[in-house]
């Protein structure tokens, strides 16, 4: 998948945050590669798991780092991070239930949802900093 590669219009100029946002790319990639290759569904679960317990670090320390800064759209950051973790912990529940057995569907939510999320809510939070630091 050639749009997984980082550039810099995935920059938020805050470079832990960008070290992260590149992790979770990789990790997509890892996704999508167990899919491509049809490893068996523990694999797939493996990678997927990989995913949400990295996004979920990260996303806290986005939200905690935006209260620090006093980010004016930190509820609206955080519903959004909100709506992603649900989403995502009920295509693992269908999953691992065997319910949703579509994993095509679950790569291509993560991918539109995370290379989205950080090329337009990230950076509305990227704009904030510049804007505070005069730049
Ligand atoms: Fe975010």
């Amino acid at each position: 998948m050639k749009d997984f590669f980082w550039d810099s219009s995935y920059n938020v100029g805050v470079k832990k945050f960008d070290d992260q946002h590149k992790h979770l790319i990789e990790a997509l990639k890892d996704i999508n590669k167990a899919m491509e290759d049809k490893r068996d569904k523990l694999a797939i679960a493996q990678v997927i798991n990989n995913l949400k317990k990295y996004a979920q670090e990260h996303l806290i320390e986005e939200e905690n780092f935006l209260l620090d800064i006093g980010y004016p759209d930190y509820e609206e950051h955080k519903r959004q991070h909100e709506i992603f973790k649900d989403k995502l912990a009920k295509f693992c529940d269908d999953f691992n239930s065997d319910r949703y057995l579509l994993h095509f569907e679950i790569a291509v939510f993560l991918k539109n949802w995370i290379l989205s999320h950080i090329k337009v809510v990230d950076k509305k939070y990227a704009d904030f900093l510049k804007e505070k630091s005069g730049l």
